[in-house]
Order: structure tokens, then sequence, then C-alpha cells
């Protein structure tokens, strides 16, 4: 039997050990606090459609064919773990505000339909015949009933469980640079991945998030159905829903290893998230968290070959819990001998591939 050590107990590192201990290997994961990082703090979008950016083609390619995999993979893993892993079936609105708003939403919707994926623009009125909660601030927007989202801590709470049962050991201690792997080493250690490995320094670097979970209160506006996503005054916001409330993100910025939430960012994401939903005034406000996306030079994973005995799973930037499934699939398939795609393989930045 052959073994893996992985290094990082996210949800990257989660999704690889189970899919490799399912694939016959002896695995064993090392995180001083599995579960506990990014993925923890995250949204759980998994809205390649409207996270997709102009000029990032190949990523949205890269999103839909993962976005596939979620229903058979949630439902797998639900039946593994013996517990739901929170997929959210329900689809997307994008609302916007202001005129320079729906300029934008407009431009997006072309390009999406240039990329033959048409998405529905609605009218206020519309949009707020599907989600009750929106305010008379949202003047249109889009419907986009394919981009789901997932409990992320749910999520991991079933990818854990799934993972023991499959045989993966975890050791809750850090993986130190230089030690010696007992067969393959696979590094998953998100934003922290670069100092793991010579071939990983200066292709992975931490972009700070910071993200508010609200509870919903006895008599306040019910939770939206759909994730709202929004711009106002060409600012970003989404509020995602959950059994209990809404988690709303994000801020983006890069401050290093920077996790403290900011006065400045909960002032923002509420300011504009209350423009969007106004009942969410009267929700508690139960946690504020920043966590950091293992941003990469193209925003493209990195995953792949680093050198004979090593490989890794990293810089999944703005969509690791998207990306889960299709990354420990490309994982299998290396420990097995397959070559993943160029556009992740570490070999497009001269680094060691497969
Ligand atoms: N995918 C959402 C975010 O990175 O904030």
């Amino acid at each position: 039997m052959k073994d893996l050590v992985v290094v990082g107990g996210g949800v990257i590192g989660l999704s690889c050990a189970w899919r490799a201990a399912q694939a016959g290997l002896r695995v064993t994961l090392r995180d001083p606090a599995p579960g506990t990082g990014s993925s923890w703090v995250a949204g759980g979008m998994l809205a390649p459609v409207t996270e997709a950016w102009p000029g990032e083609e190949g990523l949205l390619a890269l999103g839909l064919e993962s976005l596939e995999l979620w229903p058979a993979f949630a439902e797998e893993l639900s039946a593994a773990a013996g517990q739901s892993a929170g997929l959210h079936p329900e689809g997307t609105v994008v609302a916007a505000t202001g005129s320079g708003d729906r300029a934008e939403l407009d431009a997006l919707a072309q390009h999406l339909a240039r990329l033959g994926r048409p998405v529905e623009r609605l009218n206020g009125r519309e949009l707020r015949r599907l989600e009750p909660a929106l305010g008379p601030d949202v003047r249109g927007g889009l419907s986009v009933p394919g981009d789901l989202s997932v409990d992320n801590r749910a999520l991991l709470a079933a990818l854990r469980a799934a993972a023991e049962k499959a045989g993966v050991v975890v050791e809750e201690r850090a993986w130190e640079p230089g030690e010696a792997a007992p067969g393959t080493l696979l590094i998953c250690a998100g934003a922290h991945s670069a100092a793991l490995h010579p071939g990983l320094a200066g292709l992975v670097r931490p972009v700070k998030g910071e993200i508010l979970r609200l509870t919903h209160r006895r008599g306040a506006f019910p939770v939206p159905t759909r994730t709202v996503r929004a711009l106002v005054d060409g600012r970003p916001v989404y509020l995602v829903p959950r059994p209990a409330g809404l988690v709303v993100g994000a801020t983006q910025s890069e401050h290093g290893f920077d996790t403290e939430p900011t006065v400045g960012g909960v002032r923002d994401l509420l300011r504009d998230a209350e423009r969007i939903l106004p009942g969410i005034a009267e929700y508690a406000l139960s946690e504020a968290a920043a966590g950091l996306r293992p941003g990469s030079p193209d925003n493209v994973p990195v995953i792949g070959r680093l050198d004979g005995r090593t490989l890794v799973a990293t810089g999944h930037s703005r969509n690791g819990i998207l990306l889960a499934p299709l990354t420990a699939r490309l994982v299998v398939g290396l420990l097995a001998g397959r070559p993943v795609p160029a556009e992740v393989d570490p070999a497009r930045f001269g680094r060691t591939g497969t």
C-alpha cells in the first residue's frame, strides 16, 4: 500500500485525503487545527458564473466542471460521513442599485452570453418576486439558478468524518519544512503553502477576506432562499443563506497574514448588505472573522507535481470550496500517474511540473 502525507486540513486537504484513501492509499493528514482556517471562515458559494471576470475564462471553465461534480460529490459524502455535506441547491440572484452598477451587470450578462452562458435579466420588481426580502434600492439584476452554495462548516465536519471512516489518520500537529514523509507528500496548506516548498516561493500569497455571520431573530424578515450577490455603488457584497441566518462577505485586501476583522471592514459589509436586504437590521450579529484566500498569480489553482516526491494543490484564490471535488479528482489522477491540465500545472510558471 502506498503512503500519502497530506499537509493541510482545510476543504482541499480533506477532500484530497478522503478521495486518496478511497483510492487505496494509506493517508496521514497533518494540521495543528484541521478545519479552522479559511475553509471555516468561507461563505461557501459554488458560483463560477457570478464570480466570472472577463479575462478569466479558463477559471470559469474549471469552476463549471467542478460545479457539475458537486451534487454527486455531496450525496456520496453525506452517505459516507453519515451526516449532511450541507449542499444548498437553490440558485443565485445578482442585484444592482445605481445606474453604474446596472451597467456593470449588463456588461457581465453580455460577457456571459458571448461565452454561451446566457443569464436572465430581471427588473427590481421581478427580483423581489423571487426574493421578497430585497429592498427598494434594488433596481435590477440577474437570476443565475445554477450557481449554488454549501454550508462550509457542515461540509468540513462531513469531510473529516468521511476521511476518518475511509482510514485517514489525522495528526493534529504542524508539518515542518524538510521533514521526511513516508511515500508522497501533498501540500494543501492554502495561503501558508509557499513556505513549505521552494517550488512554491512567491507563487501563493494571502488575500484577506473579512466576513460576517448574522443569525435570524424571531419576528425579523425571513432569510432569502437564494444566494444574493450585489453591487452597491461599485462595491461587491454577497449574502449566502444558512439554516439559521446569513453569511455576509467579503472584503478583499492584502495585508500579509493578518486575520483580524477591522471596524471599517465590518462597517462596509453591514452598510452594503443593509442596502440590499434592509431586514437584516433585526438580525443578530453573531460573528466577524477574516480568512486568507490562497492567491495565485493568475487566480487559477496550482495543482501538480513539484518534485519526484511532492505534489501540490493550492492557490485556489476565491474558489477553494467550489473547486474541491475537481481538485481531489485531479490529485487522485496524479497519484495514479495521470497528468493534470496544463492550465493548473505549476509548470506554467516555470516550476517543476508533471
Ligand atoms: N468566493 C468568495 C470570496 O472569496 O470572498
